[in-house]
């Protein structure tokens, strides 16, 4: 046990770092430009979108189906094979539909009364009284990413410190949240309250169980790592010139925006100029 204002306290400073970070990289990438048209293209009007209703559905399909990593390929040394991967596919939508579950459950400690769609899909996640599904899911989910960078010796290779300890993150709050939900219970009325007075800034002084506070503390880690790292890839896809243009170069002309007026001589001016000089050297 341990009290609460630290916790709160701890949890301002990340989420104010989460904000104006996340805030920061938006605003830059918005403003860098993008001259050219880079748009990688595929097969079909979606894949190879001409106007930006083509644009809307690629981005759409990216975004809610993964549709690029779902083609993804293996190229198999051995048989000298080319394979797809779907398991990879697999993993990663298993992972980000429960994360999103989750986050989208948990809205039951945030607000007061509970909004119905949240009590929905809280009820269709817990179909019986204790087990949830996608806590679950996302344990299998994240342990076959981890597993699979240290496996495979190509993944191993290349991945970096940054990739494994992502996951260990994400893993250790998803472990902390389903060892409260299984085995360590706390009292989810308390919760609810310190994290009503702490999103309505002002904190209440309770004693906080340790479990609740690991949770708490590795939630503030992600929310201070999260805009420095990988993970804003999220709102990055967005901002993704080779997906987000629309492939129309042969069919509207395209200016540089950077244009700026430059001065040029025309024929007559020119030919006024030297039309002497020229004839002179002719002579
Ligand atoms: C300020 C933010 C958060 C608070 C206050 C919080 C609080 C809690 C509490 C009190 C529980 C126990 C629920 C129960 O006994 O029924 C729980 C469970 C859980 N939490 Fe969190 N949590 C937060 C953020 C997160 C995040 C970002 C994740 C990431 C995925 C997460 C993942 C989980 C999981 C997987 C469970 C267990 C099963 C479940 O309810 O789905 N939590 N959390």
């Amino acid at each position: 046990m341990a009290d609460s204002m630290i916790y709160a306290y701890i949890f301002y400073i990340s989420f104010a770092i989460f904000v104006i970070g996340f805030i920061y990289r938006i605003v830059r990438w918005a403003n860098i430009p993008v001259p050219l048209k880079i748009v990688t293209t595929g097969q079909g009007s979606i894949d190879n979108p001409k106007s930006g209703f083509s644009m809307i559905l690629r981005m759409a399909s990216e975004i809610l189906f993964f549709k690029s990593l779902f083609k993804n390929t293996k190229y198999d040394i051995e048989t000298n094979v080319i394979k797809s991967n779907r398991i990879l596919w697999l993993g990663a939508i298993v992972f980000h539909i429960s994360f999103l579950w989750i986050v989208l459950r948990h809205f039951r400690f945030f607000v007061d009364p509970v909004p119905s769609v949240i009590a929905v899909l809280h009820s269709i996640d817990t179909i019986t009284p204790t087990l949830s599904f996608s806590g679950i899911l996302i344990v299998i989910a994240l342990l076959y990413l981890f597993i699979r960078r240290l496996v495979f010796p190509e993944l191993r290779y290349i991945s970096i410190l940054s990739d494994h300890f992502v996951l260990l993150l994400l893993l250790a709050i998803v472990i902390t949240g389903n060892l409260m939900r299984y085995s360590i219970r706390v009292d989810v009325v308390q919760v609810k309250q310190f994290m009503l007075s702490v999103l309505t800034f002002s904190p209440i002084s309770m004693d906080i169980p340790g479990i609740f506070g690991l949770h708490l503390l590795l939630v503030s880690l992600l929310l201070i790592y999260f805009p420095f790292s990988k993970l804003m890839h999220a709102p990055g896809i967005f901002f993704s010139p080779t997906r987000n243009q629309i492939n129309n170069p042969r069919h509207v002309r395209h200016i540089n925006p950077w244009n700026y007026p430059v001065k040029i001589q025309s024929f007559e001016e020119f030919k006024k100029e030297y039309e002497n000089a020229m004839k002179d050297v002719e002579e």
